[in-house]
């Protein structure tokens, strides 16, 4: 089968690889009929990981049972089904608990697995015709038949529910104020979940006109760092407050100022001075270990200059990790059913598998409009 396959730093090619086989009684095969390129990929893509070439890339997928293991009893063949991006069990501690994005079983040594995720197990990704689903009781979420929502539904895999993630560190509730940081796919998913769940002002920081244009649209206030600091953007609109929560959709790769410089820690340290002292900031963006293309030394070890004792001043309280996407996935997959959620006015670009290569270099430099692309071999 076709596959979008790591080669090296900005390369990835569509080649043929194995189809994927049943490993397991409750494996499941799903024929991809949607996959989405993700921010995270991006980390994969720039070198920024320890990513070998070969690796089959995509978390975010959608499709139709073709195989069926001999042990699954809830998904048939011809169901339409969407899958976390997490591979989780469902019976260890951390799955039971909900925290799915943790899962002790699926990735020996380490909590939590992902397909086509580097350090997250060995599972491929599905940019590709197929994708083998383990513990597909648990990890599928079946949709409606046909073809209706294809591209509200895919968001489901990641975006939605870690933007939604986001807002429930954040407890963002009715009649708060939420700034959110990074105005990508998943600060969009953040603002609007932000909305869905009351919030009276929301406020997205990017760079990026497109991004800053869809997060106006939904309803929110776009500001633009590269024009000024956004920390007093965004008082200056707050009566000098400051708001109730904050949310990092942007992660690591975080750059200051209009030279896009990178500063790991500025996002990090602006949210510190952007929500009143009491409130709550919700994490998303991601942040590693260890991080050999890093700016200085410390970054380098994954240890950023963040200002704890701001942080403690102004007490204020943080939740951060991967979101653990089966906690939300059925709930907002009913919203968009009952038409109460509309997240695919972020999906910028559909295209076939072929194009993969390209989409990727334009996503990567954020031109063109690129924002979220959703691939269908
Ligand atoms: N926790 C999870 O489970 C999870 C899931 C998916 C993605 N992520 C992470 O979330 C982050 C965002 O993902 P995405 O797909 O939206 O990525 P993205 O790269 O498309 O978006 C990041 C945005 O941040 C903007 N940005 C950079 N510096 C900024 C600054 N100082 N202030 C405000 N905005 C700034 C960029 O212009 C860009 O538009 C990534 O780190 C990704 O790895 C985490
Ligand atoms: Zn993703
Ligand atoms: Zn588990």
């Amino acid at each position: 089968m076709k596959a979008v396959v790591y080669k090296e730093p900005f390369k990835v090619a569509v080649e043929e690889v194995p189809d994927p086989q049943l490993q397991h009684p409750n494996d499941v095969i799903v024929r991809i009929t949607s996959s989405a390129i993700c921010g995270s990929d991006l980390h994969m893509y720039e070198g920024r990981t320890a990513a070998e070439p070969g690796i089959v890339f995509g978390h975010e997928n959608l499709g139709i049972v073709e195989e069926v293991g001999a042990g699954v009893t809830s998904i048939q063949q011809g169901d339409r089904v969407v899958m976390p991006f997490n591979v989780a069990c469902g019976f260890c501690k951390n799955c039971v608990a909900g925290h799915t994005g943790f899962c002790l079983t699926v990735n020996p040594g380490f909590a939590g697995g992902a397909y086509g995720y580097v350090a997250m197990g060995p599972y491929p990704g599905g940019q590709a015709e197929r994708l083998r689903v383990p513990f597909a009781d648990f990890n599928c979420l079946k949709l409606p038949p046909g073809t209706e929502h294809e591209t509200d539904f895919i968001l489901l895999a990641d975006i939605f529910p870690t933007g939604y993630h986001g807002c429930e560190l954040a407890q963002v509730s009715p009649g708060e104020s939420v700034a959110v940081y990074g105005g990508g796919p998943v600060g969009l998913m953040a603002a609007y979940s932000a909305l869905l769940r009351g919030a009276s002002k929301v406020f997205v920081v990017d760079r990026v006109p497109e991004r800053l244009e869809k997060a106006e649209r939904i309803g929110a206030t776009p500001i633009n760092f590269a024009e000024g600091s956004p920390v007093e953007q965004i008082k200056e609109q707050t009566g000098g407050e400051g708001t109730d929560k904050g949310v990092d959709a942007v992660g690591y790769q975080a750059q200051a100022g209009a030279q896009q410089r990178e500063e790991p820690a500025v996002v990090l340290n602006s949210l510190v001075d952007t929500v009143r002292a009491t409130g709550m900031l919700g994490v998303p963006g991601l942040y590693v270990p260890s991080d050999p293309g890093a700016p200085d030394e410390q970054a380098k070890r994954g240890m950023l200059l963040v200002s704890v004792g701001r942080l403690f001043e102004k007490g204020l309280r943080m939740g951060t990790g991967q979101c653990d996407v089966k906690r939300y996935n059925r709930q907002l997959r009913d919203l968009i059913i009952d038409g109460r959620a509309t997240p695919s006015f972020v999906v910028s670009h559909e295209l076939p598998l072929d194009e993969a290569p390209k989409a990727y270099e334009k996503f990567d430099k954020r031109v063109e409009g690129y924002t979220k692309v959703v691939l269908h071999p």
